[in-house]
């Protein structure tokens, strides 16, 4: 799937604010400019129910409006964040009326019966009022943003879940969960039992594949059933929205999870019912109106955490990472290797001391030259993406006809220690017969032909470029030390059969045009 912007895909190169920057206009008005400066194309920002709605029927869009001229203004689209009922597991941005009402709007309750600052997903009541008011702003956005696009995607509420237990044990909760699972769940599971992910499967197995029962029946026993309990909760609460929102205004929607950690224990150690990939099955089931379920991913590997978000046909969209050298290698690999329609560093206005040479703008000036040649190779499935650090040094993949044997770029010899750099990215698209585009840094690719024909490859020309208004501009052609003898003892195989790799060793991330031809 592509995001598709005034008629044309479009690659989304974006960064987050901080939670409470867009609650001023005046505090924002210095970091506009930075933003433009670092080349970013879609600023995620937050637009709060608590000063959407501050008394209830009566709404104030001056933040939303506000929001797009700016926006306008610097030449940059918008994701709105809908800060709701909950952002980070908790309710601190419902409007006071919401808090103060605990009866009208009631509140989860963790183990102990212990009441938590966060609403349950189980009423009803709390649903429509946040759904009127989020269609309230949806439907103020596309009469302000129709025409232009300026609003791009909305993001509903902010990595929701339950904090502290891992379900809600309040009275409506209790009741809930020793009633039957609803059949459309049931009829979700049953007609997708074969493609659903591996851990809903054996969570689901562990009773039989049970039809009908209660949710401990139907999930068992473990913290796992309370789990899935809150994911339906909450999905369903979320997809309601959505529909109420894209009644007004259908643009894309998606919600972002807060992962599991490596020292979490279980659901609530994690916000508990979040959209984490292992059960992204239940959100599925809960409705169509959602459509991205996207990892923030602070963690550092990155490359497992957003291939397991990438299964089962979920579109990638990282809005929170990080805008280190790091986060470049990120958003090319998701951008390559998963076909991303885009990846946000959080806490833009900040985090980034160099805003026109840091390595994050300097990524996103070579990716939006790029645009056109990657939106297009997504969607012929002619690109990979590399992502390598000192933990894992090396991949190999098949695109093009050839096998591409990557490595981080190093010294002559591998096995000098420290001769390899910390990070090596890349994206490699096939565009034509022995023709590829390589972008990014500290790699080397040797490339085995895997037709019929000479064994040997050769570099017919490897050029150094930018694209300027989408025409590719030449300017080194490289050689030499840019195409090296791949000496390495340890790799006889790879000695034999070429002599030499092509290396990404500019100072940030480069564009080559690689052509190969074969010999013997
Ligand atoms: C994840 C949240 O989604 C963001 O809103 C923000 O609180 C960051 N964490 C802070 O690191």
């Amino acid at each position: 799937m592509q995001l598709i912007v005034n008629g044309q895909p479009f690659l989304v190169l974006a960064g987050e604010l901080h939670n409470s920057s867009s609650s001023s206009a005046a505090y924002l008005r210095p970091f506009w400019k930075n933003l433009t400066s670092m080349h970013l194309n879609t600023v995620l920002a937050a637009v709060t129910w608590e000063l959407t709605e501050p008394e209830e029927g009566k709404y104030d869009f001056s933040i939303v409006d506000s929001l797009i001229s700016n926006a306008r203004k610097n030449n940059l689209h918008l994701a709105l964040l809908w800060f709701g009922s909950w952002k980070n597991g908790l309710s601190h941005y419902a409007p006071p009326w919401v808090k103060k009402d605990y009866k009208r709007f009631p509140r989860m309750h963790i183990k102990g019966n212990f009441p938590v600052e966060s609403l349950t997903p189980l009423s009803q009541e709390t649903m429509y009022a946040d759904a009127k008011a989020f269609a309230a702003m949806m439907k103020h956005v596309k009469e302000m943003d129709e025409q232009q696009q300026t609003v791009i995607m909305i993001q509903v509420q902010n990595e929701v879940g339950l904090l502290g237990d891992s379900r809600d044990r309040g009275a409506l909760a209790e009741k809930t969960f020793n009633e039957p699972v609803p059949k459309e769940l049931i009829n979700h599971l049953v007609k997708n039992k074969e493609t659903l992910l591996p851990e809903l499967y054996k969570l689901w197995s562990s009773t039989g594949f049970r039809t009908a029962g209660t949710w401990p029946e139907v999930f068992g026993n473990s913290s796992s059933a309370d789990e899935a309990f809150m994911a339906w909760h909450y999905a369903r609460f979320i997809n309601k929205l959505c529909e109420a929102g894209k009644a007004q205004y259908a643009i894309p929607m998606f919600v972002n999870a807060w992962i599991v950690q490596p020292e979490d224990l279980g659901p609530g150690d994690y916000p508990s019912g979040g959209p984490q990939s292992h059960v992204h099955d239940i959100w599925r089931a809960a409705g169509t109106s959602l459509d991205i379920l996207a990892p923030d991913i602070y963690l550092p590997n990155f490359d497992d955490i957003s291939t397991m978000y990438a299964r089962s046909g979920n579109t990638l969209f990282i809005p929170e990472s990080r805008a280190d050298d790091k986060g470049t290698a990120n958003a090319f690999y998701v951008i390559g290797q998963h076909h991303a329609i885009g990846y946000s560093p959080f806490g833009i206005e900040e985090r980034v001391e160099d805003p026109v040479n840091g390595p994050l703008p300097k990524t996103y000036d070579v990716l939006q030259q790029l645009a056109p040649e990657i939106l297009a190779a997504q969607n012929k499935n002619t690109i990979a993406g590399v992502w390598l650090n000192s933990s894992k040094q090396r991949t190999k993949f098949e695109l093009g006809g050839y096998t591409l044997d990557v490595q981080l770029r190093r010294g002559r010899r591998l096995l000098v220690p420290g001769s390899a750099p910390e990070t090596g990215y890349g994206l490699v698209i096939a565009t034509g017969p022995d023709e590829y585009i390589i972008a990014g840094k500290d790699i080397q690719i040797n490339f085995f032909p895997l037709t019929a024909g000479p064994a040997y490859v050769g570099y017919a020309s490897v050029d150094e470029g930018t694209y300027v208004n989408g025409k590719w501009i030449a300017g080194r052609r490289l050689n030499g030390d840019n195409i090296m003898l791949n000496y390495n003892i340890a790799d006889e195989a790879a000695q034999q059969k070429t002599g030499s790799v092509v290396r990404l060793q500019g100072d940030g991330p480069q564009i080559l045009h690689v052509k190969l031809y074969r010999f013997e």
